[in-house]
């Protein structure tokens, strides 16, 4: 394995093997005793087109803690502004020998298009709605962690996932690993395609919460819509999860969100900050160890 550009190409010995590096990361970053000196003198790329917070500081954080070096690449800094083709700039910075490159993309399939003309590994930090593979293998990771297995467990997904990647990879991800999955979201951000066999589908959120063990919220992706397509006031009433609508999930339920969250449309303000709930804070740390492991095994093999 060299590129990571979505959970749809990887089997599931390959997500059980970067899960496992990942857990092995997670143990060693609580005690330091991880190899800092994994990637030392290799150099990552990290190529941020879209906007990132968690993407990208923690594939910084993850490049360094194994001492690699680090390069942030701004779009809105580059010579694309001045009319350079995506092309060109994608083969000027090839012959420059990055050892990988981290690509965030608002174009459906860039990352497989970056990595035909790149010479290196390519991880997809997120391509418009169709993939963000680390995100899915970091919920993964969370989830495992908290139950110890992934198989056979209940997982509601809220939200709009007409319009999420992280959705998308969750699926895929979550169905190949044998858990049940049920997505909730208003019509008008349903899919009519789904991207993984056996999902069930419902408008109705009391409904598809039912016995969930996991329930992840989705933000509406009002960027990604053409017209606007959710009434705020009405989305939290019917979709808003709060502590009053997760009784229905099982009791031992969790509550998830990639981030960014936005209080009170997708979840109530006292369920954000209920961290025994909504373990939010747990699964954006795992973002280091599971990049790590990423960039590890997509450099080191
Ligand atoms: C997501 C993204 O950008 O795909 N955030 C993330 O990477 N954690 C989700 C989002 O923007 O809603």
């Amino acid at each position: 394995m060299t590129h990571i550009l979505g959970i749809d190409e990887l089997s599931l010995d390959q997500i059980e093997t970067i899960l496992d590096r990942a857990q092995m990361y997670a143990d060693q970053l609580k005690d330091g005793s991880y190899d800092g000196t994994c990637l030392k003198g290799k150099i990552i790329l990290n190529l941020f087109f879209e906007n990132s917070t968690r993407t990208l500081t923690s594939f910084e954080m993850a490049a360094k803690r194994l001492g690699a070096d680090v390069i942030n690449w701004n779009a809105h800094t580059s010579s694309l502004a001045k009319g350079e083709s995506f092309m060109d700039t994608i083969d000027t910075l090839n012959a420059y020998h990055p050892d990988a490159v981290v690509l965030r993309h608002s174009e459906y399939g860039a990352p497989v298009y970056v990595a035909k003309r790149m010479n290196c590994p390519v991880i997809n930090g997120g391509d418009s709605w169709r993939e963000h593979p680390t995100q899915a293998l970091l919920d993964a990771l969370t989830i495992r962690q908290n139950f110890g297995n992934i198989s056979g467990l209940k997982v509601a997904i809220i939200g709009d996932i007409s319009h999420s990647r992280v959705a998308s990879s969750n699926m895929q991800l979550l169905t190949k690993m044998g858990a049940s999955v049920t997505i909730i979201a208003p019509p008008e951000l349903m899919p009519e395609k789904l991207p993984a066999e056996g999902i069930e589908k419902t408008n109705n959120l009391g409904e598809g919460i039912k016995g969930a063990n996991v329930v992840m919220t989705i933000r509406p992706q009002k960027e990604r819509m053409d017209k606007v397509l959710i009434d705020d006031f009405h989305y939290f009433k019917d979709y808003g999860l709060t502590h009053h609508k997760l009784e229905d999930a099982a009791s031992n339920a969790i509550v998830m969100d990639p981030g960014p969250f936005l209080r009170n449309l997708q979840i109530s303000d006292d369920l954000a900050d209920d961290h025994e709930k909504f373990i939010y804070h747990k699964q954006v740390a795992n973002g280091v160890p599971t990049r790590m492991a990423a960039l590890d095994i997509a450099i080191n093999g």
